[in-house]
This record gives structure tokens, sequence and C-alpha cells, in this order.
């Protein structure tokens, strides 16, 4: 059985991949570490928690030695809107804390490491539409550039050390558990909220504006199936993966189906030159041919679920 770490677990993400790892590796072996108090209780509640800041190489070092970890996860980073808000704090808290972690990992011959990248990681030069998984990588954001040494640097480790290291390059989450912050993406999550709260939502990108998405369950199960994917079929180390791709609009007339009165506003801010960045649509078919990736959820499904669960809780 694995010994999991899972740096970064009060995240959007860290809170819904952590009770994901416990179901299927048993609580006691996912360590759940952050550094935001309080923590989600879902972590909490359900196995090991401990303080970790991926900045702290010592500290880093010695939670794997005494729990014994063979497995990490880290999922630690300044987002896109926040990065370029303090481009020098995304840097060191991305590279560093990356860099950390797989210099520990190579001291204890870690076993695997799971590092997400992201569709920022292409930029305005990128072919936009079916973006394939090998072509231009020369992002804007400060974010998109720590994705692109991210994913240089665990190249490296490979090749150099022979360490086992897997990256995707997530779209935009959809989650119902915490919220993002300071990401691009995150309307897509803040206009259920509002949909169902005050019926109405005043949107931070254009209304045509389309970006790559998928569902947190299939970010959970995309997580694990990387990890366990048979090392032999992996032809490379990242991924592009994705769920679905709609518009601002699609989305807010999808959202209609299930919350009639909703109404929707256009308010652009300094986050829609990021988005109109990023590509539009993924071409994942190599996570498809190499690792059997298969997300269950399109718009449709994921707006249906994300309305029910959000009305029951709110
Ligand atoms: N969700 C991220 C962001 O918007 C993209 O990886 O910054």
């Amino acid at each position: 059985m694995r010994r999991i770490l899972v740096i970064g677990a009060a995240g959007q993400i860290g809170s819904e991949l952590v009770p994901a790892l416990r179901e299927i590796y048993g609580s006691e072996n996912v360590i759940a570490t952050g550094r935001r108090t309080p923590l989600p209780e879902i972590i909490t509640k359900g196995g090991p928690v401990i303080y970790l800041d991926a900045l702290q190489k010592d500290t880093l070092s010695k939670v794997i030695y005494e729990r014994d970890i063979d497995t990490i996860f880290h999922m630690a980073s300044l987002l896109s809107a926040t990065g370029e808000k303090m481009p020098q704090a995304a840097w060191n808290i991305n590279i560093n804390g990356l860099l950390n972690v797989l210099e520990a990992a190579r001291s204890y011959s870690i076993d695997r490491i799971i590092w997400p990248s992201s569709i920022a990681a292409f930029g305005p030069s990128t072919p936009r539409e079916n973006t394939p998984n090998e072509t231009i990588l020369q992002p804007s954001t400060m974010y998109g550039i720590s994705k692109v040494s991210g994913e240089l640097l665990i190249e490296y480790y490979y090749q150099k050390y022979g360490l086992d290291t897997r990256s995707m390059r997530l779209p935009g989450i959809i989650s119902s558990e915490t919220l993002p912050g300071g990401g691009t993406t995150d309307y897509a999550v803040e206009i259920f909220y509002e949909a169902i709260k005050n019926k109405k939502y005043t949107c931070f990108l254009k209304e045509e504006t389309r970006l790559p998405m998928m569902y947190m369950p299939d970010c959970t199960k995309c997580m694990v199936d990387l990890l366990e994917a048979d090392p032999s079929k992996l032809k490379r180390h990242v991924y592009n993966v994705t769920g679905m791709s709609f518009s601002a609009g699609e989305l807010a007339l999808e959202i209609q189906k299930h919350v009639p009165e909703f109404k929707i506003d256009y308010k652009p801010d300094f986050r829609q030159a990021i988005a109109d960045s990023w590509p539009m649509s993924i071409d994942d078919s190599l996570a498809r041919a190499e690792w059997e990736w298969n997300p269950k959820y399109d718009l449709q499904k994921m707006t249906k679920d994300m309305i029910d669960i959000l009305r029951k809780r709110l």
C-alpha cells in the first residue's frame, strides 16, 4: 500500500483529492498537509493532518522520513490572477516549492510524484483550438512561466536522477467543496454559488470567452489514474487533459435551465487578458491513448450535479 503525502491539501483540489485518496489507499496512509487555518473539516476528520510549508526544506524532509512516505502529490501553488499581482511570490512558491519537493524526493527515493501543470503553460502564440500536447509553450503570465519551468524541472529530475515524476495540464476545475482562489477560471465556480444564493452574477470575463474545464470527480480520477498508470506505457511526463469547453455565456444558459430567474452581466477585468492568452479547447488524445484517460462529466452533467449539491447545502 502506498504512503502518500499531499502538499497543499487545504486548496480547491487538495480538499477533495485527500478524501478520494483515503477511500482508495486507507485513511492512515494519506497524510494531508497545509498551511491554511482552519483546515477544512473534510480533511481533518478523515485521517492524519500536519502543518507543512513546502518552502521549508528541513520540515519537508522530516515529514517524508518520519511518516515513511513513498508517494507525493504536490498541489501547493499560487494561481494565475494572484500570480500577476505578486509575480515574485508566485515564482518563489511555485518553483522553489517544487524544487524542494524534488530534492527531498531524490534524497528519500520517493517512488512517484504527481505535480499538476496547467493550461496556463500555453500562451498567445499557441494554437488555441484543440491545442496539442506538444506545441509552443510561451506563456505571458508568471503562473504560466512557473508551470513551463516546472514541466522542464520534473523532466530533468527524471532524466538525471530517475525520479518517476508525472504531470497533467489541468484546465479550470469546477467543484462544490472548497472555493478556488486567485485563478482566472474561478468564475466558473463562483457563478454557481451566486446563482443559488442571489440569482445573479457579474462575470469578470466576457460572455464569449471559452476555456477548457473539468469537474472535480474527473479531476481526482485523473490524478489517481495517472499515478497508477503503467510506467511502460507512458511516453512522456506531461499530459494535456480536459473534460469540456464552454464560454461564460454558454455556462449561464445551462444554469438558467435549472434556475430560470438567474441573470448574468459582464464586467471584464485584468483576468480577461489572461484568459485570452489560453487555449479554448484541448486535444488530450495522448492521455486517452497512453493511460486511458476518460472523463465522465460534460457541461450538462456537471451543471446539474453542482446545482443539486449547492441547493442542498446553501
Ligand atoms: N485554474 C487556474 C487559474 O485560473 C488555471 O490553471 O489560474
